[in-house]
């Protein structure tokens, strides 16, 4: 390595090292707190499990809307100010407040990661993923969801929970600070032939909304006062099930089980990984998997199936011979943190990505591909963090990402928005503290193959635009470790590249998914566990596919549907509530009348 970037690599350890330090110290100073001031009751009306997005909305709801107790019960520790940076977001990844979660290694993909494994981050803090994330702000196809509840509900009903929770419960913002790419990039795609976009969902580009107040982060937890709902450092292991109706969970604090009851209902919002790993320790599940562990079996019901994530790939494939005004050295100029913390403004508000454009790879009207715009990729940080974050393999990094340090690399993910390869989650003992078996089986399905090739060549076109020209943007020009033997950037180049360079967009859903029958799904349209009474699941695994885009905001409209179908005092009861031991013909009835 030459020798300033030894000294850059120096300077950067020594920030990173101080920052996990300081994670450590605030993790360790929480534990000590729990195990003496936790307080909690017996009982409450309802307990909800997760305190991430779709826990928070529906916690807040009941604080504004009803005069129920609830607790919500979160694994994680609280957040803070710090770790809020959002240009500080991916040094959470992997750490005491991620739950290191990673798939098995992969058949066809993550070749380039440790052991072709795919690191898989998942909030476990107060806040859950929404903390972690990249701030992206995106409604998705309306249509898509209505498609979900089988014509149950009207779009307008969907979109108003949109409009709700846009104006009550986030911040939305545009970008604070932007690099050269961003402006370049709207020039490409407005040189392409792609128009701007609003609100609504179609071909096209715009720049990124972000959930941020002041150039700050913003999580729909944070309308939440915790340290009153929130029991956090509180693992539950399972919920408790008497005669088919869930009464409560037992949850871990400080090395203690406590049981807390709930005469109204348990609320499953863990999130898509952690979702059926409780409902499988709880006795809900493939027969197979729970016999397996001598786990009594209370509903045969296909949890942990169905596992879907929005598949991508390219990181640091666009080179610049000249530094842009987004890199990881700027982060640690006074200045920049002082218009940080003053003004909510500068580099340090960045969230990673700066622009968005819907594509299609086939040329029609309806978008199968995503472009995440990042004016930085994961050798900015010259090995210190990224890189480690991600699990990638040392002699992919040394002699691939360490090849262009005299460069300054950026990215455009291009994202699968409707693959078809679909996995699996499972336990694998009865011990809740250890990780479940994830196999998202990425890239197992050909087409999803195509389709990423076809948008990595989408990124071609980009990259070949004037305006990309002007600001200085070339293709990467190394040989990617692993696919030397291929003709670089031809077809089965790319197919080599992509099954190596697997990268997650961190969307997983689909493990718990809503549907009519319980041959395959976990929720009804109602969000209630088939068989099982007063237990709901309402978080990012009821999802039975992937939104056209980032899915946090699906998810919110999902918890707040949830809220107003089973909980709301204000609405007066649905019709639809009387008779839903009728609901699979009331949704039929449903479906014709509105064909
Ligand atoms: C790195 C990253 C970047 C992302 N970027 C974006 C983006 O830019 N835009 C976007 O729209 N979406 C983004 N997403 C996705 C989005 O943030 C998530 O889909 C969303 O937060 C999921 O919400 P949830 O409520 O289902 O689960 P989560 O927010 O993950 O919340 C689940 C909570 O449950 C807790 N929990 C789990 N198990 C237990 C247990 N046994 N006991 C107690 N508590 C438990 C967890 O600790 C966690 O706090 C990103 C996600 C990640 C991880
Ligand atoms: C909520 O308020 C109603 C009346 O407004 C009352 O009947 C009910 O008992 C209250 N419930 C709780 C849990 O306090
Ligand atoms: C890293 O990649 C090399 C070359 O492909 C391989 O031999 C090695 O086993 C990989 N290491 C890990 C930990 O996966
Ligand atoms: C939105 O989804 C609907 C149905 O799910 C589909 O028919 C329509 O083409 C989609 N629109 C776009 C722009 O992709
Ligand atoms: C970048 O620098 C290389 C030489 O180091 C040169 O060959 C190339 O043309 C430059 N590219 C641009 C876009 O300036």
């Amino acid at each position: 390595m030459r020798f300033d970037f030894i000294m850059q690599l120096f300077i950067l350890n020594v920030g990173v090292q101080s920052f996990i330090l300081y994670i450590y110290f605030n993790y360790y100073f929480q534990i000590l707190l729990t195990k003496y001031f936790s307080k909690f009751q017996n009982e409450y009306d309802y307990i909800i499990i997760g305190s991430g997005t779709a826990g928070s909305v529906i916690a807040h709801n009941l604080v504004t809307k009803t005069n129920f107790t609830f607790i919500v019960i979160e694994a994680g520790g609280e957040s803070n100010s710090l770790f809020e940076i959002p240009v500080l977001g991916p040094m959470l990844h992997n750490s005491v407040f991620d739950w290191q979660y990673e798939t098995i290694p992969q058949q066809n993909a993550c070749l380039a990661m440790n052991y072709k494994k795919c690191k898989l981050p998942q909030g476990k803090i107060v806040g859950g993923s929404s903390k972690l994330n990249n701030m992206v702000h995106i409604r998705g196809n309306i249509s898509h969801y209505a498609s979900w509840f089988y014509g149950k509900y009207h779009e307008s009903y969907l979109n108003r929970h949109f409009d709700m929770i846009e104006k009550n419960l986030l911040h939305l913002n545009e970008v604070q600070y932007e690099s050269e790419m961003a402006t370049a990039i709207a020039e490409a795609a407005e040189e392409l032939g792609y128009s701007r976009l609003g609100s609504e969902f179609k071909v096209g580009y715009r720049k990124s909304k972000l959930s941020q107040k002041n150039g700050k982060r913003w999580t729909i937890s944070d309308n939440l006062d915790s340290s009153k709902y929130v029991l956090s450092n509180a693992l539950v292991e399972k919920v408790i099930i008497v005669n088919d109706i869930a009464k409560g969970v037992t949850v871990q604090i400080s090395d203690k089980k406590h049981n807390i009851f709930a005469r109204k209902g348990v609320i499953l919002s863990a999130g898509t990984i952690n979702t059926p790993k409780i409902l499988q320790l709880s006795g809900i599940g493939p027969p197979n998997i729970l016999n397996n562990l001598n786990i009594p079996v209370i509903k045969n019901l296909p949890v942990g199936y169905n596992l879907q994530d929005h598949v991508t790939t390219g990181l640091d494939l666009i080179l610049f011979n000249k530094t842009l005004s987004v890199n990881a050295m700027s982060m640690l100029d006074v200045f920049n943190v002082y218009q940080y913390f003053f003004h909510g403004k500068g580099p340090l508000t960045t969230a990673g990505c700066e622009a968005i454009t819907f594509l299609s790879t086939k040329g029609e009207n309806i978008p199968d591909i995503q472009f995440m715009v990042m004016p930085v990729g994961i050798s900015s940080d010259r090995g210190s963090y990224l890189r480690l974050a991600l699990g990638i393999n040392d002699s992919v990094w040394e002699d691939y990402f360490e090849k262009f340090f005299d460069k300054h690399a950026a990215t455009i993910l291009p994202i699968v928005l409707h693959p078809k390869s679909k996995g699996q989650v499972h336990i694998i003992t009865t011990d809740p503290e250890t990780p479940p078996l994830i196999d998202p089986k990425y890239l197992s399905h050909d087409e999803d193959v195509k389709t990423l090739i076809k948008g990595l060549k989408l990124v071609q076109r980009f990259l070949n635009t004037k305006a990309m020209e002007k600001v200085g943007a070339f293709i990467n020009p190394q040989h990617y470790p692993g696919c030397k033997s291929h003709t670089i950037f031809s077809d089965s180049y790319w197919d080599c590249y992509v099954r190596h360079l697997t990268l997650t967009s961190y969307h997983y859903v689909g493990t718990c998914s809503m549907g009519l029958t319980s041959s395959n799904s976990v929720v009804d349209t109602s969000f209630r566990v088939f068989g099982v009474a007063n237990l709901y699941v309402a978080d990012a695994s009821v999802l039975p596919t992937l939104p056209s885009g980032n899915i946090n905001a699906a998810v919110a409209m999902m918890a707040s549907v949830f809220f107003d179908e089973n909980i709301n005092l204000v609405k007066k009861v649905r019709n639809s509530e009387h008779c839903h031991k009728y609901q699979l013909l009331y949704e039929l009835i449903h479906k014709i009348c509105l064909i």
